[in-house]
């Protein structure tokens, strides 16, 4: 989720300089920005913390930080000071400042600052509707969660909206890897406190990558993954859904066609099946597709995804095509370096080489998602999945 700045320089440079740090934050989003001497009595309500400008011997000013700090529904105080001394850092103290900063303010500094603020209400337009895509792999490495996390993230900065990653790989999740995020939660606290949960409390949960992205964990243990029930997540889902916070909800589902994949399957609105032009992977991904064929999943549609495709690879397109008697619907290159790069510093590919052609083929995946806005099936019609599925 975003933090939104309002921010008050005294000098237009230093107003320029902290608009930059602001900016170039993952979270940050600057609201308003004004000279000092115009800083309102109140402060805009659509702000989460106010990043001020700080002059000595200014009385006036001092006041209106300490009325303002007092407030408890006021946003958080930042202040840029000339010089970080240990008098200035008492002084700030005792206002009920937030965080102070010098320059140069490293950018490291300033982000572990935003991950200290209280987590801001949620206040956002409500979207129109929450798409769910389940991104199923046919096999195990064949770029589920890197395809999941990269299209994720390029969503929301596509299309400025809020998006949610969900790791349904129960066991092994590795979602957060992929952002080199560590999370203080994961799906079992949502789970465990469910009946506790309102739009704010849910903000706690998951984790802001950046301003539109959020993420829900796969369980840390590997025991906790039975605790996991396919009713647990079908609560989860349709409490988002109806929330309508999420305009988009990616899951990254585990490949072992299991209970809690295939209610993820049966509540989403598309199915994304990813497979590599290895004969294992397509032999596996053409018995999914015989299976979503046989599942009949009313208004969902499935689509395929080939990824590590190399032109000149052993099998070409209409081979591929031919064997799963599918069309495929995006390709994505194959380029261990990018892709590996991506992977081990924990960046996604938008965020890192957002012009490379493995980013492009991602963003062909958003485009076409964003394009297609006919009428979704929304999960109802499709309840006889859980029959088949049922253990009894
Ligand atoms: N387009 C690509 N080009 C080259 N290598 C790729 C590509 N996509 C994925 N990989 C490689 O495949 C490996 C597995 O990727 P990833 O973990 O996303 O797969 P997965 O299907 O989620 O696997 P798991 O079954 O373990 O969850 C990664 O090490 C990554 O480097
Ligand atoms: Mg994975």
């Amino acid at each position: 989720m975003a933090i939104r700045f309002s921010l008050y320089y005294h000098s237009k440079e230093n107003g320029e300089y902290l608009q930059k740090i602001i900016n170039s934050s993952r979270q940050g989003m600057l609201v308003e920005t004004q000279s000092l001497a115009k800083l309102p009595p109140e402060v805009n309500s659509g702000t989460d913390v106010v990043f001020l400008e700080y002059q000595e011997d200014d009385a006036k000013l001092d006041r209106w930080i300490e009325k303002t700090a007092a407030d408890p529904k006021s946003p958080s105080i930042f202040l840029f000071l000339h010089e970080i001394t240990t008098n200035s850092l008492w002084k700030a103290l005792r206002l009920g400042v937030k965080e102070c900063f010098a320059f140069p303010i490293r950018p490291e500094e300033f982000q572990e600052a935003l991950d200290r603020l209280p987590r801001p209400d949620i206040n956002l337009e409500l979207a129109d509707t929450t798409r769910v895509v389940a991104f199923l792999g046919s096999k195990g490495g064949v770029g589920n969660t890197f395809l999941t996390t990269n299209v994720a993230h390029l969503l929301g900065q596509e299309q400025k909206s809020q998006v949610l990653v969900v790791d349904l790989d129960l066991r092994y999740g590795q979602v957060v890897y992929f952002y080199d995020i560590r999370p203080k939660y994961t799906i079992i606290d949502v789970i465990e406190n469910f009946e506790r949960i309102d739009s704010s409390y849910l903000q706690s949960l998951f984790h802001p990558y950046d301003k539109y992205l959020s993420i829900l964990p796969a369980p840390a243990r590997l025991e906790e993954a039975e605790a996991v029930t396919p009713d647990h997540l079908e609560k989860i889902l349709r409490y988002l859904k109806n929330l309508r916070v999420f305009s988009w909800i990616l899951l990254d589902c585990c490949h072992q066609m299991d209970e809690v994949t295939l209610r993820a399957l049966e509540l989403s609105d598309d199915i994304l099946l990813v497979t590599n032009p290895s004969i294992p992977a397509l032999s596996n991904a053409k018995k999914l597709l015989d299976l979503l064929h046989l599942l009949d999943l009313g208004g969902v549609r499935s689509e395929v995804l080939l990824n590590s495709w190399q032109k000149r690879g052993d099998l070409g397109e209409s081979e591929v095509e031919g064997f799963l008697g599918r069309e495929i619907s995006n390709k994505i290159t194959f380029d261990p370096i990018q892709v590996g790069r991506s992977i081990n510093e924990g960046r996604p590919l938008g965020e890192m080489a957002s012009r490379h052609s493995v980013c492009q083929d991602l963003r062909a995946i958003v485009t076409k998602l964003l394009g297609d806005d006919a009428s979704r099936g929304n999960g109802h019609g499709r309840s006889w999945i859980r029959r088949l599925v049922r253990k009894d």
